[in-house]
């Protein structure tokens, strides 16, 4: 959570006053957090400025007047709140007592109240509930000690546990941006005449697509025309950094991808997205899922691990799993995780779902999963982040960058990588023909569900809460269809087993109730109708997404999605989709702005 960017440039090689850069860097980071932003510049003459608010960054704009302020070296931040509630004083970047350092930070400083004892006593005055106000004045500590700017901050970083992404300039150092990373992402960006250091990619997508992405504990500096990266050893008497050679790649994103695109949000255009999104994974997985299915035949027990819609899509690997390649395969929640890894040893996998490539749980469950011998398979969007980096084995989705905080593309990238790694796992060719015909198959859906959906949405936005019901591999589909809803239109959603929902749930079920049923093929859909019945018998207004030959279904309900019949594999992608386009349209009509839901963010890297 939080985005960070940091920014060197010579004057004039943006063709923009640092601050807008900034600005719109902000912008497309916005999805990390955005209860308040901030920036600070430092000119050539060694003046810092720094501004910053609580608000969205568009609420803010006007106040900040981001353009007005010009330099060549900056940092920004957009917030989401960890220590200390959103207000213009917790706001980042924070500074020392001379207000010559400026500091932004993703993460949290565990041992920050020591430290901060320890600064006070030293004479430091704080003015913020924050963690990170000890990161600026540690750096002016080690500078009334003699450490030159970049030595004191390389000594700040060295006394901070906990997880962290900093970016800081020095009015001190005109033209330098310092930079540190553990646990949380960092990644620098290397351009002409400017060099970039951001959370993640698309901040700094329109100026450069040559990128490192940053490992723990490596430290560094960014000039206009230089980046320098160590790796910090904290020793016991000083800090010890080592030169590490640069590893940039080019990486094939293009500024478009990261750009609405003539769509009123990015959530709308990452749904459009998902034929492209499904045709391009399924290209660049043959080469990719060989080895790693040659390992599950021999895997003992197999444990999928994910949070939120990456926990979905681990459901339903491991259904794929389990029937398909006739392994034992279960799903657990990354947060919940060590409860089961526990029983894990040698010859297990584990399978790590991941968009980001960096939520915590997860990335902690790749770790223990590790230590206690299991193999560890990492399937990401995002090509080195820390879970591929740190797993045994990748495999790598090609969704492209995934701006809008619920995830819709990255999900169907993945439920169409564990169910190929399935059917190569089970040497099952023909779902590798169902999935092969998805790119085409989910466009129509699209096209077809879309007006359907959008008016369906102008009902549901009325309601207060809803039932999203299903079997087997339709289950999971419909906690994806429930967890959309709830996390983008505020209405109270849940998903249940449909032959559970008797134990419990139907006792809400009143007239004109929502429940909204998913089938994706005749196996798990016969049982379902006489859900339906029951729901129908107590008046809940039904909704039915469904292949359309299942009649049974589809019949019984009010408000229709027939779907082109595949296998529940393949149709586990597809039949999500009139799911994700109701809960987009859904928080449309209730006026909220579905790309950043409040409280929520793209990326957790905080337990
Ligand atoms: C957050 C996001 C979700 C995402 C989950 C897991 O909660 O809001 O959209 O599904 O994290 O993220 P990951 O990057 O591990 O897939």
């Amino acid at each position: 959570m939080c985005g960070i960017i940091g920014i060197a440039s010579k004057k004039g090689a943006l063709r923009k006053p640092l601050g807008e850069v900034i600005r719109e860097a902000l912008k497309r980071l916005e999805y990390r957090g955005y209860d308040s932003v901030g920036f600070a510049v430092v000119n050539e003459l060694g003046v810092l400025f720094i501004r910053k608010s609580k608000g969205k960054i568009d609420d803010v704009q006007a106040k900040l007047a981001f353009n007005e302020f010009d330099g060549v070296s900056g940092v920004g931040h957009t917030r989401w709140a960890t220590h200390g509630p959103p207000s213009d004083v917790n706001a980042h970047p924070h500074t020392d007592c001379s207000g010559r350092v400026a500091v932004a930070h993703n993460g949290i400083i565990e041992n920050y109240a020591s430290i901060r004892e320890w600064l006070a006593g030293r004479g430091h005055r704080f003015v913020s509930e924050t963690d990170t106000e000890v990161i600026p004045h540690l750096i002016e500590e080690f500078k009334r000690g003699g450490a030159g700017p970049y030595e004191a901050f390389k000594a700040a970083v060295a006394r901070l546990k906990g997880a962290f992404a900093i970016v800081a300039v020095d009015a001190d150092a005109p033209g330098y941006v310092f930079f540190a990373r553990n646990t949380s992402p960092l990644v620098l960006g290397f351009g002409e005449g400017a060099n970039f250091v951001a959370s993640d990619i698309p901040a700094f997508l329109p100026y450069t697509n040559r990128v490192m992405v940053l490992r723990d504990w490596e430290v560094g500096y960014l000039t206009p025309d230089e980046v320098v990266v160590e790796e910090l050893m904290p020793g016991e008497d000083g800090v010890e950094a080592n030169r590490v050679s640069l590893r940039v790649r080019v990486i094939e994103w293009t500024p478009q991808m990261a750009m609405k695109g003539g769509y009123p949000h990015y959530m709308i255009k990452e749904i459009h997205e998902q034929p492209q999104a499904i045709a391009a994974t399924l290209a660049g997985l043959p080469d990719q899922v060989g080895a790693v299915a040659e390992a599950l035949k021999h895997a003992d027990k197999v444990v999928l691990i994910g949070a939120g819609t990456s926990y979905h899509a681990s459901f339903l690997g491991a259904l794929a799993l389990t029937n398909i390649a006739g392994l034992l395969a279960v799903p657990v929640i990354a947060s919940e995780a060590r409860w089961y890894l526990r029983g894990l040893r040698e010859g297990d996998v584990v399978i790590a779902v991941s968009q980001s490539g960096e939520t915590i749980d997860t990335l902690l469950a790749v770790r223990e999963a590790r230590k206690r011998g299991a193999l560890t398979i990492a399937v990401s969007n995002v090509v080195d982040s820390a879970i591929p980096r740190e797993s045994d084995m990748s495999i790598y989705t090609r969704a492209g960058p995934e701006i809008g905080v619920a995830a819709t593309k990255t999900f169907t990238a993945q439920v169409v990588t564990l169910a190929y790694l399935a059917a190569r796992a089970g040497n099952d060719a023909r779902v590798i023909e169902a999935l092969k015909e998805l790119p085409d198959l989910a466009e129509a859906v699209i096209v077809e569900s879309e007006p359907l959906a959008r008016a369906l949405a102008k009902v549901m936005a009325e309601k207060q809460s809803a039932f999203y019901l299903g079997r087997g591999p339709a289950y999971p589909v419909a906690m994806e269809g429930a967890l959309k809803l709830k996390e983008v239109s505020y209405l109270h959603a849940e998903a249940y087993p449909a032959g559970e929902s008797k134990h419990g749930p139907i006792a809400l079920v009143e007239e004109g109730f929502p429940v909204v049923f998913t089938a994706l093929s005749r196996e798990d859909g016969g049982a379902l109708v006489s859900n339906v019945e029951e729901m129908a018998a107590r008046g809940a207004w039904r909704i039915a997404v469904a292949p359309r030959t299942l009649e049974e279904v589809l019949g019984r309900a009010d408000v229709r999605f027939p779907m082109p019949p595949t296998s529940p594999w393949a149709a586990a992608a597809l039949y999500v989709i009139p799911h994700q386009l109701l809960a987009y349209y859904t928080a449309v009509f209730r006026g909220y702005d579905p790309d950043k839901p409040r409280n929520l963010a793209k990326t957790v890297t905080v337990v």
